[in-house]
């Protein structure tokens, strides 16, 4: 709420009722963040899924969120007319479509003159030990196992950079492509953390996406995803297999079955900031 607060809505500064558009909306965690800080905007989530959408307006009804309205949709091809809304927000949901900057474009599209576009999108932190992640297991064998590392090391540095280069930094550009004007670049603060028994909704969300980052593959897309980011970051084949060793995925599993699992680290959230110009070439 801090960096949503002080940092992200100071920059995006709305108009008063204006009206937003949060593509990918999943169950609708941003609109409802949004509408919480800014109970005069009328915010319209989309997604391709018809399940996360009822949670999503079944939550805005019991709450008596007149405002928000959600509905099925594809971010290829919004059905709203160009210059309808006066902001644009999408999280983590770029690295999950089909043709990212089309996805870029048709926000750009649909925004008015002078609206803004914030598209923050968290790396893959849960499978990257080497980003200031730490996890702990507690109860597994005598003492405690810990995974620690730190960007210094040469496969997460690699890593990091790699991710910059291919994933999460492809954003500003795609949205300079858009014709938008990038006006920021933020990397935020949170730190996750994730305690017995895990009181809170987050904290089992967390648990839930370890089990899927960490359930053995049936093909090698996890490492060669680690391989990919590694080599577009400056490292080598040699540091891929060091670095993806060093995730004890089976571990995790075991601890999180066992309701063990302590976790906490630094998840990296890259928002881009951009407005659309007064003209495509300003
Ligand atoms: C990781 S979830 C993020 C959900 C939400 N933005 C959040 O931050 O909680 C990614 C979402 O993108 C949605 N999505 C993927 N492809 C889409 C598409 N072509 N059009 C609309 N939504 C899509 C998925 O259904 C999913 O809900």
């Amino acid at each position: 709420m801090d960096t949503s607060e002080r940092v992200v809505l100071p920059l995006l500064d709305f108009p008063q009722n204006g009206r937003v558009l949060d593509v990918g909306c999943g169950n609708g965690g941003i609109s409802f963040l949004l509408a919480e800080l800014r109970p005069d905007l009328h915010i319209s989530g989309v997604d391709f899924e018809a399940n996360p959408v009822a949670d999503a307006a079944a939550f805005a009804e019991r709450h008596g969120l007149s405002r928000l309205h959600f509905e099925q949709g594809d971010a290829h091809q919004l059905r709203f007319a160009d210059g309808t809304f006066d902001g644009a927000v999408c999280q983590t949901v770029l690295t999950h479509v089909r043709d990212a900057p089309t996805v870029v474009r048709e926000m750009a599209r649909v925004l008015k003159v002078g609206g803004v576009f914030s598209r923050p999108n968290i790396p893959r932190a849960a499978r990257s030990p080497a980003m200031t992640m730490c996890i702990w297991r507690n109860g597994m064998k005598p003492g405690s196992v810990s995974i620690t590392a730190s960007a210094s090391c040469s496969a997460g540095a690699s890593w990091r950079w790699g991710a910059a280069m291919i994933r999460w930094g492809r954003v500003p550009l795609l949205a300079t492509q858009a014709g938008m004007d990038v006006y920021d670049v933020r990397l935020n603060d949170r730190v996750m953390h994730v305690f017995p028994p895990y009181r809170h909704e987050k904290q089992r969300n967390y648990l839930e996406l370890s089990k899927r980052y960490h359930a053995p593959a049936p093909d090698d897309r996890w490492f060669n995803l680690t391989l990919e980011t590694i080599l577009a970051g400056g490292g080598t084949e040699a540091d891929a297999r060091w670095y993806y060793a060093a995730t004890d995925s089976a571990g995790i599993l075991q601890a999180i079955e066992a309701g063990v699992l302590s976790a906490t680290g630094s998840f990296a959230l890259y928002l881009t900031f951009a407005r659309k110009p007064l003209s495509p070439s300003t």
